[in-house]
């Protein structure tokens, strides 16, 4: 690959030549076939926005199954050394298996190439069906902390030398640990708290958006959850004075104009205020778990894993990949829903500063949805809806790209 297909990192400011090289992990179950629904509207958009001055040169990578069928490691050392020599690379959902065998390989990913902020962006499209009365009030932005909490991953199984061992020591401290535990340790340190903060904070600065709120369960939790939110809050009055303020420091003084405001909520009533008044919040910023079960239950308030797009974002670094994961009961079917990884895609246009194309793959997403066609996991119940293939749904929007943008240049 021709070195000035290079993407650069140089003084904090990413540097995108014009046809950048970008590897692909197709990932397993229905991963190859989203991906490939999703890439024709996501080159015509950069083909017709930029006049064909740009392009992007994907190249697959493997990791998951796909890799160890080829023989290689699950998670191979070429597929993340061509991660981190390129910068943004896109991936489909890849299998874990739950109980034993390998890690999770977005776990060892996220953390390899410490890609700390989990950022989803949860939106309501027209047309899509939601559980909820006035599911277009959610337009909300997850910053998931990404390298610690659950993904520290330090657990000792009932009856390891680790657990004896701990188990022992927490006795001698009165802490009454029943002989049949497991035991987890969670860690949640300060930088690490402080620069997924900082980098929900500069999001809702870039995008003029009203609010960020920590969520924490720093009730219950108060070294670690509750630390969270302490160092989050340090974040704002150090670094942000002017700009954003922590909500409790106004005393009932009125914010300056522009200013974000910053506040925090316990996690069980974060789930409560998302339903009841989810025009209050547009960047949350949260430890790794919490953030997991709000994005789902977000993406569900909205329709679905299947129009939840993801990044994993570091210094400089990126990785795309659909919130969802590989779908085994549907892969190979040609049914899945291909929205989540081309909304993927439109995030990973963003982040190249090719927003005009990213755009583009947007309106044309929910153009095509909005129209009512959809594939099955949207459409079930309900006869008024054209029901696509993965392929068909792709091919529909790649078409609406090339005609939205012969339209606006009439
Ligand atoms: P899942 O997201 O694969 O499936 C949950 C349900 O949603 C299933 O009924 C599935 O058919 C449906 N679904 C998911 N994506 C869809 C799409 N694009 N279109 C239509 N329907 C869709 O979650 P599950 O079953 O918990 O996990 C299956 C495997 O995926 C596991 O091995 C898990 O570890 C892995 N996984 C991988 C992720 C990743 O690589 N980022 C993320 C989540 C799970």
């Amino acid at each position: 690959m021709a070195t000035d297909s290079l993407i650069r990192f140089e003084n904090g400011l990413l540097i995108v030549p014009d046809h950048p090289a970008i590897p692909v992990i197709p990932g397993d179950g229905i991963g190859p076939e989203v991906i490939a629904a999703s890439r024709p509207a996501i080159d015509a958009a950069v083909e017709r926005c930029y006049g064909g001055t740009r392009s992007i040169q994907w190249f697959e990578v493997f990791a998951g199954i796909a890799a160890v069928e080829k023989g290689l490691d699950v998670l191979p050392a070429e597929t993340l050394e061509a991660i981190r020599k390129h910068r943004v690379a896109i991936k489909g959902p890849t299998m874990t298996p739950t109980g034993g065998g390998h890690r999770s390989i977005n776990v060892v990913l996220r953390q390899a190439l410490d890609l700390y902020s989990n950022v989803r962006p949860v939106r309501y499209f027209h047309g899509v069906k939601s559980p909820v009365k006035n599911p277009h009030a959610l337009d909300v932005t997850i910053f998931r902390e990404n390298t610690e909490d659950v993904y520290a991953g330090v657990e000792f199984e009932n009856g390891s030398p680790g657990e004896l061992e701990l188990a022992s020591w927490l006795r001698t401290k009165n802490y009454p640990i029943p002989e049949d535990a497991g035991l987890g340790i969670k860690i949640i340190s300060k930088a690490k708290s402080q620069r997924l903060v900082r980098a929900a904070i500069e999001y809702a600065l870039a995008r003029k958006l009203h609010r960020v709120t920590l969520v924490h369960k720093g009730n219950i939790m108060k070294a670690t959850e509750g630390a969270f939110a302490r160092w989050g809050f340090e974040v704002v009055r150090e670094e942000y004075a002017g700009r954003a303020v922590v909500v409790a420091d106004l005393k009932g003084a009125l914010p300056q104009e522009g200013q974000i405001l910053v506040d925090d909520r316990i996690a069980d009533a974060m789930f409560q205020d998302l339903i009841l008044q989810p025009r209050k919040f547009a960047v949350i910023a949260t430890t790794n778990l919490n953030g997991d079960y709000l994005s789902d239950a977000c993406a569900a308030q909205v329709g679905g894993l299947g129009v939840a797009p993801g990044a994993n974002i570091g210094e400089g670094m990126a990785v795309f990949e659909p919130t969802h994961g590989t779908a085994p009961d549907i892969a190979g079917k040609g049914i899945a829903n291909p929205g989540s990884m081309l909304l993927t895609g439109a995030m990973l246009l963003e982040y190249l500063g090719w927003v005009e194309a990213s755009q583009l793959v947007v309106d044309s997403f929910a153009s095509v949805v909005g129209s009512g066609r959809m594939t099955i996991d949207l459409v079930v119940g309900r006869p008024e809806i054209q029901l696509m293939s993965t392929t068909g749904f792709g091919d529909a929007v790649a078409e609406e790209v090339i005609r939205r943008h012969r339209a606006t240049r009439r």
